[in-house]
């Protein structure tokens, strides 16, 4: 499978398909702007770092990578609902297009831009959980930034309402001197407080588990990071919530998939359309939500 892969995508040692974790497959980017790694399996993007820097992307050294069991860190992809089913607490949390293998549309290179587009569609099994004829393309650009976008398109008769995100792990040196700009002002639902609004004064601190929506803001947020002197730049289009999420301590032991102290490294700032800002979308139309992450030093 790997041969064929490489033989009818592989670009030469800028993107190859190799044995992943797990076994499962996955294309290694490596050219004079990045490294980069994407596995098939949710389109799940697990590694970018520009040349001569450190990686942006956090991945959990205890995460699975196993046939449907979620990747734990990079960037999962939420679809079509976000957190819990709203209607079924036996549907897996954050949806099915991050448990099942995505196929390979195509792979292509501009300069030192590799741009890799993965397709997922409706099948039997998710019309049987989600009655919504779709296909979803995660289309990944890693050069000297890493762009991801989500491409949905209605192939029903009615208007869809979904949920997605791009729920990205970031790695951070000290997540207590960590601080988020670029949500001042901006009302949140707070998780960790039932789910009361609230309004965003000045920049996020991290002093406990975090686990925010933010509605109605479009711009771009800043993880500024002391420890590692470096500041990530989140800019997207078409999303219209973000979510910021650390589980801090009691979450990190309670979750098997995630090592007990790792939470003082990461952070998840998420690029999304979710709760009030869910996506609708009319017969037939399509739907680009894009994010774009840059670094700069501090
Ligand atoms: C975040 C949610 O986006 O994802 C949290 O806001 C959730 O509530 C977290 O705990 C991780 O979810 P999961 O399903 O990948 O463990």
């Amino acid at each position: 499978m790997l041969a064929e892969l490489n033989r009818k995508f592989g670009q030469g040692d800028a993107a190859k398909f190799v044995a992943g974790y797990g076994g499962l497959p996955r294309i290694d980017v490596n050219t004079a702007a990045c490294t980069g790694s994407v596995y098939l399996h949710g389109a799940h993007v697990t590694h970018w770092q520009k040349r001569g820097e450190s990686p942006v992307l956090w991945m959990s050294e205890k995460s699975w990578f196993e046939d449907a069991k979620p990747i734990r860190g990079g960037v999962p992809i939420c679809f079509p609902w976000f957190g819990p089913n709203a209607n079924n607490a036996t549907l897996p949390a954050h949806g099915f297009v991050r448990l099942k293998s995505w196929s390979v549309q195509s792979v292509t290179r501009q300069g030192d831009d590799v741009t890799i587009a993965l397709e997922t569609k409706s099948d039997e099994q998710t019309l049987a959980v989600w009655p919504v004829r779709f296909t979803l393309v995660h289309r990944i650009t890693f050069g000297a930034t890493l762009t991801m976008s989500l491409e949905l398109t209605n192939l029903g008769g009615d208007t869809l309402t979904c949920e997605e995100a791009l729920h990205t792990y970031f790695v951070v040196g000290d997540i207590k001197q960590t601080r988020v700009a670029g949500l001042n002002g901006v009302t949140f639902i707070d998780k960790m407080d039932n789910k009361a609004r609230k309004p965003q004064q000045g920049e996020i601190t991290f002093t406990g588990e975090t686990d925010r929506v933010y509605i109605n803001t479009c711009g771009a947020s800043e993880i500024i990071d002391p420890a590692l002197r470096r500041k990530i730049i989140i800019s997207k289009e078409n999303s219209h919530a973000t979510v910021v999420w650390n589980p801090w301590i009691n979450k990190s032991k309670a979750m098997p998939d995630f090592g007990d102290d790792e939470w003082t490294g990461m952070v998840c700032i998420e690029t999304c359309n979710a709760a009030d800002n869910a996506l609708s979308l009319a017969a037939g139309a399509t739907h680009i939500m894009r994010a774009v992450i840059a670094t700069a030093s501090l």
